[in-house]
């Protein structure tokens, strides 16, 4: 596996497989990686020749209240994965490699990162969105592997593809989950035992709402407060929202059918959780 601390690197070595006729796919994440990780360098392998995967902890996408400096970081155990599945380069630059001392260009989405989760972190998807373009220009990428479980990135992702014309096929990946149906996601090591338990309340949640949906309810309102209820009901939670939308347009839906998103995002302790389920 090929590390590459600067941009110029990865360019000059993707420059070098393109010109050999192979394919590059890349797999952007903020490290400390877990199996779910791990599922969407599998997926990339199958759709690609050579497999990138980017490690940076992305400044611009934390609000100033927020956990960028807790983010955890652990590069040794993330090479060690990167090198089981058979990467075979990583980028793992700093943020002055990243952004120079002064970027002034970022992207702006107008509807899809408004709501949710944008909501409640209002630069969340311009800093998301702009690292997103710069990675998938740097590694030349023909795919791009992203997971279900950031719902509204992908959606505010495939958006920006179409809007802007640009030429990489984004791939949406399973959300992995672990035995007792937590998803998982690198802020789970924030959680104590306790809290732990209680953040099974989110899957228990959205899995009630599904079986719901299957026994033929289709009332979007009253599924999402019974949701909103499931949650309040376990002490120590504090509910940013419950939402059933379009999964593609993120719009508020009515009634639920196929690719209705029922997602959520969940204070547990300090630590804010989201999961979802796409009907
Ligand atoms: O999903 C993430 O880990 C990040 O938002 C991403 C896509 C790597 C951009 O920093």
């Amino acid at each position: 596996m090929t590390i590459c601390r600067t941009k110029a690197a990865l360019t000059d070595l993707v420059n070098e497989w393109h010109r050999a006729g192979l394919t590059v796919a890349l797999v952007p994440t903020m490290g400390y990686l877990h199996e779910g990780h791990a599922s969407l360098m599998r997926i990339a392998r199958k759709n690609a020749d050579r497999v990138v995967v980017s490690v940076f902890v992305n400044p611009t996408q934390f609000g100033p209240n927020e956990d960028y400096a807790q983010y955890p970081r652990d590069e040794a155990h993330d090479f060690a994965l990167l090198e089981r599945e058979g990467v075979d380069a990583v980028l793992a630059p700093e943020p002055i490699e990243m952004y120079g001392e002064d970027a002034t260009v970022s992207l702006t989405e107008s509807e899809l990162s408004k709501v949710m989760c944008g909501a409640f972190r209002p630069i969340h998807f311009a800093g998301v969105l702009t690292v997103c373009l710069k990675l998938i220009n740097i590694a030349r990428a023909d795919v791009a592997v992203f997971g279900q479980k950031d719902a509204q990135q992908l959606a505010s992702l495939r958006r920006m593809v179409r809007d802007l014309d640009v030429p990489v096929r984004i791939i949406g990946a399973p959300l992995i989950r672990e035995s007792d149906g937590l998803a998982l996601s690198s802020r789970n090591t924030y959680l104590s035992s306790d809290e732990r338990t209680r953040a099974l309340v989110l899957h228990e949640a959205l899995d009630e709402a599904q079986a719901a949906y299957e026994s033929g309810e289709t009332d979007a309102a009253k599924v999402v407060a019974q949701i909103k209820a499931r949650v309040a009901a376990v002490p120590g939670t504090r509910t940013d929202y419950v939402v059933a939308v379009d999964a593609d347009s993120l719009r508020p839906v009515t009634k639920l059918r196929p690719n209705t998103l029922l997602a959520l995002a969940v204070h547990v302790g300090k630590t804010r959780l989201i999961d979802n389920h796409i009907l």
